[in-house]
């Protein structure tokens, strides 16, 4: 890691966080401080907070947490060298050419290159004399020649190796074409067989938000099985943490987004005119990806298939998307099983009709419970009002005025009845959540369980005073020149504050200045998160020398116990141990 404080400080000065991270997260300013949705982790209520005067950020729900380098790594998803590269390149500074270690950067690189070459492969085969099959398949099914250019759809010619010998002529190694999942490889009495992953296949190109084409979905033309071959996740692909067409919807209407089961209802709805639809990638939706979707809208619209399993789905992605604080409603498809088919068979009115009926969250939870009961009867209304009101009891008293009042006139019976149920039920749902609260709290603290600093269990005391001792010289740096002479690495007791300290020590020996950036090639994201606390404990600590000097005696205290145990301070088990030992 080779990069030198020069450079690093020029990249910081000229990214600087407020304005590198608000393009991720909505940020509100809070005196010195800004706040906003963690985009680490779903919450309804802001907790990541951004320092501009230590240039870091901390998220005190997650834990994440550090300066502008880790915050790239997570939220991008790349290595050390790659965060540094985005910064250079988007402050248009030339990256410094002395020998540090990018092969992964580069390979992933040439991955991303693969993948262009084959896209505009599969797109030329499609427009060429041997996809005209495929051409008129998605001519035949409604897709214009502009949306078809618009999306890069393409064709995977029925052939063994057609992919293989294109990337070949244009420079790529068969490892390349492997690692990028383009092509696959069977062994056969001893000898390694290349092969095209997609054949005689329709191609959808998968783009990420930055333009890379990072995978593909390829559609079988008839009813053969299996209908869809994608790319399985690779060095620039995870497929539960990308949504399909992002790259396009986040610029139509960021005011919501639709949200639908198949590539085809995508490209089919931004045709109509919808183009601000998205589909997760033919998995269930992850919470990675409810939580991309909440950092470019506020509202998303469901527009599952009308079948049994997109019902399912639906419900399953009301529950995920309830963590992010996203408002959510869903379309009731009538008169078709899928959006393409809707917009088909009755145009694009119609769709738009069904988006503006489309009921709220808490409508659409009712309407499931009610297809469950016949009401004419009391059995089917009391198991009806049961049901809806665990329902009404997690919404707000506004919710709750609102719908209670609709299920009074639709079943005739008494409103207040139907609030007090509600309300008994909030009250003791609140309660066990408490409860649980509580219990959890016990739990970690009896046991704290500590992943950065697994060592924190076995020195309780020394780890919390070692804390306060590298937020004191992180926040106060001017301190070591009292420090230095009792405070050696070798004085830490947990070897991760201790690798933290040296790393510290070594600069301030140096009389280098300290910032989190320091850390960030050094240590992990989850690391410096960590780091980033400490930053972020200052309001918690006394900034005192005095509170360092009170910090140091307690780990040479600690030290001493756990080293050796005097005998004339022993406790009596203690002491037989020692006893023990010595004698045998
Ligand atoms: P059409 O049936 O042509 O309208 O395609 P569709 O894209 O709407 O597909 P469908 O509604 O059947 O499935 C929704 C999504 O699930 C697809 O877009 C794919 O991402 C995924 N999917 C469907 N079938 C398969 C399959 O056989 N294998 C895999 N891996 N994914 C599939
Ligand atoms: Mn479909």
């Amino acid at each position: 890691m080779a990069f030198s404080d020069e450079f690093l400080e020029e990249l910081r000065d000229r990214n600087d966080i407020e304005g590198v991270i608000s393009s991720y997260v909505n940020l509100k300013r809070q005196g010195k401080l800004l706040k906003g949705l963690c985009p680490f982790h779903n919450e309804k209520t802001p907790s990541f907070t951004v320092y501009p005067d230590t240039r870091s950020f901390y998220c005190f729900g997650c834990g994440a947490g550090g300066e502008v380098i880790t915050f790239i790594r997570r939220i991008e998803n790349l290595d050390y060298v790659e965060a540094i590269k985005l910064l250079a390149d988007r402050a248009g500074l030339q990256m410094p050419n002395d020998g540090y270690d990018d092969s992964l950067a580069k390979h992933r690189q040439r991955l991303l290159a693969a993948n262009r070459e084959a896209a505009r492969f599969f797109h030329a085969s499609l427009m060429s004399p041997k996809g005209k099959t495929a051409l008129d398949y998605f001519l035949n099914r409604g897709l214009s020649m502009s949306t078809i250019k618009h999306f890069g759809l393409g064709y995977a010619p029925d052939s063994w190796d057609s992919l293989i010998s294109h990337l070949k002529s244009k420079g790529f190694s068969l490892a390349e074409m492997f690692d990028a999942n383009l092509v696959k490889r069977s062994e056969r009495d001893g000898k390694t067989r290349y092969y095209d992953n997609f054949r005689n296949r329709v191609m959808t190109p998968i783009i990420d938000l930055r333009g890379n084409v990072i995978a593909f979905g390829g559609r079988v033309l008839d009813d053969s099985k299996p209908k869809y071959i994608n790319t399985s996740d690779t060095l620039v692909y995870k497929k539960t943490d990308n949504v399909f067409a992002l790259n396009f919807a986040k610029n139509g209407n960021p005011g919501s987004l639709i949200l639908a089961e198949g590539y085809m209802d995508v490209i089919a709805l931004h045709q109509a005119g919808f183009t601000n639809a998205v589909a997760s990638l033919g998995t269930a939706l992850t919470r990675e990806q409810a939580s991309l979707i909440s950092r470019y809208t506020e509202e998303v619209i469901i527009s599952y298939d009308a079948d049994e399993a997109g019902q399912e789905a639906t419900q399953k992605a009301i529950r995920i998307f309830s963590e992010t604080g996203l408002k959510v409603r869903v379309l009731r498809l009538e008169g078709g099983k899928d959006p393409d088919e809707i917009i088909k068979k009755h145009g694009k009115e119609r769709y738009k009709a069904l988006l503006d009926g489309a009921a709220n969250d808490i409508e659409y939870g009712i309407l499931k419970i009610r297809n469950k009961y016949d009401i004419a009867f009391p059995d089917g209304k009391m198991g009806f009002l049961n049901e809806a009101t665990d329902l009404l009891a997690g919404c707000n008293d506004i919710e709750l005025d609102i719908y209670s009042g609709r299920l009074s006139q639709e079943l005739e019976v008494d409103k207040t009845a139907i609030v007090n149920e509600a309300k008994k039920k909030r009250a003791r749902r609140r309660s066990n959540e408490r409860k649980n609260a509580f219990e959890e709290i016990k739990r970690t603290a009896i046991t704290p369980k500590d992943e950065i600093n697994p060592q924190r269990k076995q020195f309780v005391r020394a780890a919390r005073a070692e804390d306060i001792l590298l937020s004191s010289l992180i926040n106060n740096p001017d301190f070591f020149d009292q420090l230095r002479n009792r405070l050696l690495p070798e004085t830490f007791l947990t070897d991760f504050n201790k690798r933290v300290y040296s790393s510290l020590y070594s600069r301030l020996n140096e009389g280098l200045s300290i910032d989190l950036s320091v850390f960030a090639g050094e240590f992990t994201p989850e690391e410096n998160g960590r780091i980033a606390k400490f930053v972020a404990m200052k309001k918690e600590i006394s900034n005192t020398l005095n509170e360092c000097f009170d910090c140091i005696k307690v780990l040479e205290e600690e030290k001493q116990k756990h080293n050796s145990v005097d005998p004339a301070n022993a406790s009596d088990d203690e002491f037989m141990s020692f006893f023990r030992k010595k004698s045998n």
